[in-house]
């Protein structure tokens, strides 16, 4: 996308501000629905996810439906200036429903029917699943399609999880039989059937990985999980037919998650196939702020790295769909925000490309699970609480940047993230069991750039390399040769790869190369790897790079050079003064190679060589210590700048050039100072 270009994301010219809401939950109280609508005002929210799990509001019996109610939210949503997501209510269902087709019901891999309860938890197979959520869409879409509180549809909830009943199991033999041409023997030679025994000579014999969802055939375990993903979106695409055929323009979404608590990308389906089918791509972001176990900053910069996943994969803004404005009730220990973090972890959100700051609840149920997860509105129904004070906060913040509503954040680097590649690593068994930590890894390699202020879009392998300078290929265990091909282009053309140890090992099966490491990427980094040392958890190494040492841990790959200048060698073990860290010229461009899992400060020196190199350049001018992050998104006059402390003391900034506040007009230059989690937003003239 050109650096100036907004892309709209919905038809709205406004930052989103608001979230789910349950009116379904209080049909009987006309009183706090009317409330809600004063409180909706008060809190400067426009914008409600409504329907999400309203299926049994909606269609009490079978084929018995009522909408008034929801026809009055949206009339007095409307009224007020607000707009409706309206979600289709697939999430969960009526009891009606599992108790006369209990295939709707999804079976757990060790092929036990589930009991009607909870949510999420539907055959995504099912004809009559599909059937059933086809027709209710279509009838929503009938009725609130043209209605001009409509913003977007917000399909289902957070798709996820597996189905192991029969009609799961018929759809994954079609599934493999359409992948692999009817060829049983192209299935046995890419699952390496004979291992255990697992040839397979009917097609009747091939089921989901068991026991228990995960068998020791790798190729089958991806494949079963690219299945998933893949009759997940099928499902998704049955959901949406009523929606495009009678509101072609109206934007669809479906809310991914994030993996709390290490806060890394949701592991169940690969998310790069599925941002395909969607016109936005919105998630859920739950870290668990002000936790005793990582720093705020080090929190703030995993979710710095989503974000910069998920707007990635449609390179374009993306929705917070949820978050909490407060504390959540789903964690181990379930902490407040603390004064000032709602704001700054609003604004980090926007500061990385979401249009949006919706939560996950507006009003606290009364009843069940969620009745103390935070919200805007507490049981005490009250505008003055803290809670809502600080939503308030927010409101009347993100009334001030509709300029920023579909700008975008232009960057030359790139990290590169797979779905694929991690179930693979996750399933070998080899090198640590605990230590891998394929998306860790990228989030430390992300680290340095985070730091710096640096924009990185972290890609998956179906982008264009070739409008990064830089392109980190940290720990790309599975690559297919196509993948190798790209990066050899890449390399080739005049980019700047980084790889690392454990990359390239086994192709798109989880088979491994023969022959040692594959002969492209040997000729792109002029080195082939030839053991991979695990080291154990308190076992400790060095590299000596540029006169200094630094601490390794975990993994050390042994080098042998083949063209390659040697840039740091080890310091101790049998492979002491051995290349730990290589670099190549290749074609236009340029390949390094670590060897070993460093600490931070390794990345920092190493790819500070590389941002002088490339002339890597920060969002802005502004400078600052360790904690502090400045994020950027361009409009076509001027920058918006995000100055954001992620950290319990107050920090020292300096502006660089004259800067005006983004909120209040003041003009600003010279030295700030940021309170404990204050955020800034400052506006630059280009
Ligand atoms: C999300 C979910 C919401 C709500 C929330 C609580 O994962 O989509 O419905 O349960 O968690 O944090």
């Amino acid at each position: 996308m050109p650096k100036n270009e907004k892309t709209y994301i919905t038809n709205a010219n406004f930052m989103l501000h608001g979230g789910d809401y349950n009116p379904d939950q209080w049909l009987d109280r006309p009183d706090i629905l009317a409330d809600d609508i004063k409180l909706m005002q008060l809190s400067h929210t426009n914008t409600f996810s409504v329907g999400i799990f309203a299926w049994s509001a909606l269609e009490p019996e079978e084929g018995v439906y009522n909408f008034e109610w929801l026809d009055k939210i949206f009339e007095d949503i409307y009224r007020i200036g607000g707009r409706v997501i309206l979600a289709t209510p697939s999430g969960a269902r009526p009891a009606w429903m599992s108790q006369k087709y209990p295939e709707v019901l999804r079976v757990n891999a060790a092929r036990v029917k589930q009991l009607h309860g909870g949510r999420h938890n539907h055959c995504f197979t099912s004809p009559v699943y599909r059937e059933k959520t086809q027709t209710i869409n279509g009838l929503l879409a009938e009725r609130y399609g043209g209605h001009p509180a409509l913003l977007m549809w917000h399909i289902s909830n957070e798709y996820g999880g597996d189905c192991h009943c029969d009609l799961c199991q018929n759809a994954f033999r079609e599934w493999v039989k359409v992948k692999y041409n009817h060829d049983l023997k192209a299935v046995n030679d890419a699952w390496w059937g004979p291992f255990w025994s697992h040839t397979y000579s009917d097609w009747s014999q091939i089921e989901s990985p068991s026991p228990n969802g995960e068998s020791m055939v790798h190729g089958l375990n991806l494949d079963w999980r690219r299945f998933v993903t893949d009759q997940t979106i099928d499902f998704f695409e049955n959901e949406i037919v009523p929606l495009k055929k009678i509101t072609p323009d109206v934007p669809i979404t479906t809310n991914f998650m994030a993996d709390t608590f290490d806060l890394i990308p949701f592991q169940g389906l690969d998310y790069s196939k599925f941002a395909k089918h969607v016109d936005v791509v919105s998630w859920d972001a739950y870290p668990a702020w002000h936790n005793d176990w990582e720093s705020t900053a080090d929190l703030a910069m995993k979710v710095g790295f989503i974000n910069d996943l998920y707007r990635s994969l449609k390179q374009q803004p993306f929705l917070t769909m949820e978050m909490t404005p407060s504390a959540v009730n789903w964690h181990q220990v379930n902490k407040a925000k603390r004064p000032g973090m709602h704001l700054l972890s609003a604004m980090q959100m926007v500061a990385h490309g979401s249009d949006s700051v919706l939560y996950f609840q507006w009003r606290k149920s009364r009843g069940s699970s969620e009745k103390f997860h935070g919200a805007v509105v507490d049981h005490d129904n009250s505008p003055e609480n803290r809670v809502f004070q600080e939503v308030a906060k927010v409101g009347v913040t993100l009334e001030k940047l509709a300029d920023v509503v579909g700008t975008n954040r232009p960057s030359d680097v790139a990290i590169l993230y797979d779905w694929d590649s991690n179930w693979a690593i996750n399933d070998a068994q080899g090198f640590g069991l605990e230590s891998k930590r394929y998306p860790q890894t990228l989030q430390q390699h992300y680290r340095t750039f985070w730091e710096k202020d640096i924009p990185v879009d972290v890609i998956t392998k179906d982008q264009d390399f070739s409008k990064y300078k830089l392109l980190i290929v940290p720990m790309l265990y599975l690559m297919s040769e196509d993948t190798i091909s790209q990066l050899k282009t890449y390399a080739a053309e005049g980019g700047t790869l980084v790889m690392t140890y454990i990359s390239g090992l086994v192709n798109e099966h989880d088979l491994t190369y023969l022959g040692g490491w594959h002969k492209d990427l040997q000729e792109i980094f002029g080195i082939k790897p030839v053991e991979t040392d695990t080291l154990y958890p308190k076992d400790r190494n060095a590299v000596m790079f540029r006169q200094k040492s630094y601490e390794l841990k975990d993994y050390a790959t042994v080098i042998e050079v083949n063209g390659a200048n040697v840039e740091g060698v080890y310091e101790d073990d049998f492979y002491a003064n051995t290349p730990a860290l290589t670099s190549h010229s290749y074609g236009q461009g340029k390949a390094y190679y670590i060897g070993g899992r460093l600490e931070d400060d390794f990345q920092r020196d190493f790819y500070q060589e590389l941002i002088d190199e490339l002339v890597l350049e920060s969002a802005s001018d502004v400078k600052h210590g360790r904690g502090v992050s400045v994020q950027a998104r361009h409009a076509s006059e001027k920058d918006y700048l995000f100055l954001m402390n992620f950290t319990e003391q107050s920090q020292p900034v300096s502006l660089g050039s004259a800067v005006t506040d983004a909120l209040t007009g003041e003009q600003l230059t010279g030295d700030l100072l940021l309170e404990k989690y204050e955020v800034r937003i400052v506006e630059k003239q280009k």
